[in-house]
């Protein structure tokens, strides 16, 4: 079995206001009539025969809504409490055989080449059978410290380094053999439950024991709460010898901060002015005088305007709102 895990649990916060916890971007119809998650599911079935979708409820009415309009049946998971991603993708790997496939996706990238994309997939399934953890490597274009960096020699990899200082992440970049973890990984079920047990028995074990008195997909909250949230990449890719990567040729754009959101609309031929302010959410006139790099997010509610190299900083301010966010 060829297993497509859904990761749909993050509220994007380095998108508000477009990205709310209420409305988290990847259910945002923001591309073509479609959105995000649908891009995502769509774009795996080729490769997978079962899906499993991981998130809280809301997200899970919100993929029930887009999956039902398909008529496609997927098994979902319902965290009770986001516990980060090492709980989340250790759900689905409980939740499955050990020597099933997983192909662990966000739901929230723009991907583009299907062809070459899923080439990419049919050869980390390869290498997954032969019990290797398999990620995904962009090149990096600059130094951004959001991403996880993977130090590789052809398929195999030295080490992983999660999200570096900026310095670092400049030296990465000038030294010409780290990619940019894309967050898609491919490994066996078992695989993935064994390096998590070693690297961090106490996340493998707690969320055995909150897996295990789910009921129906759902999890129990007090269980849940005690499972320490880390991310995958911390637990187990920056402390597993058992990585391969696999260079991703085809178009990758995670539309994680207003950066990147900015690079890709501007590269989809999005209006932008003589100095490089862009205008997103609203066709009222407006005019940016003396300011570079700006970009204007409107909503009914909300108002923002940042300048682009900022977008980090997006994460905080969500936080200080996040009562009326
Ligand atoms: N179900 C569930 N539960 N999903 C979650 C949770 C959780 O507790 N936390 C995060 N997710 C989902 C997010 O919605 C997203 O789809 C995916 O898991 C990755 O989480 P992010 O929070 O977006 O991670 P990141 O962007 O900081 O870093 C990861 O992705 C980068 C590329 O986009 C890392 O894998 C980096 O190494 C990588 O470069
Ligand atoms: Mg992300």
């Amino acid at each position: 079995t060829i297993t497509h895990v859904v990761l749909t649990g993050g509220i994007g916060s380095r998108l508000w206001p477009l990205s709310r916890k209420t409305l988290p971007k990847q259910y945002l119809e923001l591309f073509d009539g479609q959105s995000l998650f649908e891009k995502t599911v769509l774009r795996n079935e080729n490769v997978s025969t079962k899906t499993i979708v991981v998130g809280n409820i809301e997200n899970y009415k919100m993929s029930n809504a887009i999956m039902s309009k398909f008529n496609k049946h997927f098994t979902h998971i319902i965290e009770a409490v986001p516990r980060n991603t090492a709980a989340a993708i250790a759900f689905a790997a409980l939740a499955s055989k050990p020597d099933d496939i997983l192909l662990i996706t966000p739901s929230d990238h723009i991907i583009g080449g299907t062809e070459l994309y899923n080439n990419a997939l049919w050869h980390a399934i390869v290498l997954a059978n032969q019990d290797y953890l398999v990620t995904f490597g962009i090149q990096p274009t600059k130094p951004e410290t959001g991403y996880g960096y993977i130090e590789f020699e052809n398929e195999n990899v030295i080490a992983f380094h999660e999200k570096p200082d900026f310095k670092t992440a400049v030296r990465y970049l000038e030294s010409g053999n780290y990619f940019w973890n894309s967050g898609l990984f491919c490994f066996k079920a078992g695989k993935f439950l064994a390096e998590l047990e070693k690297q961090e028995p106490e996340v493998y074990q707690t969320s055995k024991i909150a897996w295990e008195s789910n009921i129906n997909g759902f999890l129990d909250y007090d269980l849940s709460l005690n499972i320490p949230s880390i991310s995958i990449d911390y637990a187990v890719m920056e402390r597993s010898n058992d990585i391969k990567v696999i260079p991703a040729h085809f178009d990758w754009s995670d539309l994680g901060s207003f950066e990147s959101v900015y690079d890709y609309l501007v590269q989809k031929g999005h209006p932008i002015d003589a100095n490089r302010n862009i205008v997103i959410g609203t066709s009222l006139h407006t005019t940016f005088i003396g300011v570079k790099n700006c970009i204007l997010i409107y909503t009914s509610d909300a108002l923002m305007v940042l300048q682009k190299e900022n977008s980090q900083e997006v994460k905080q301010v969500y936080q200080q709102l996040e009562s009326i966010a």
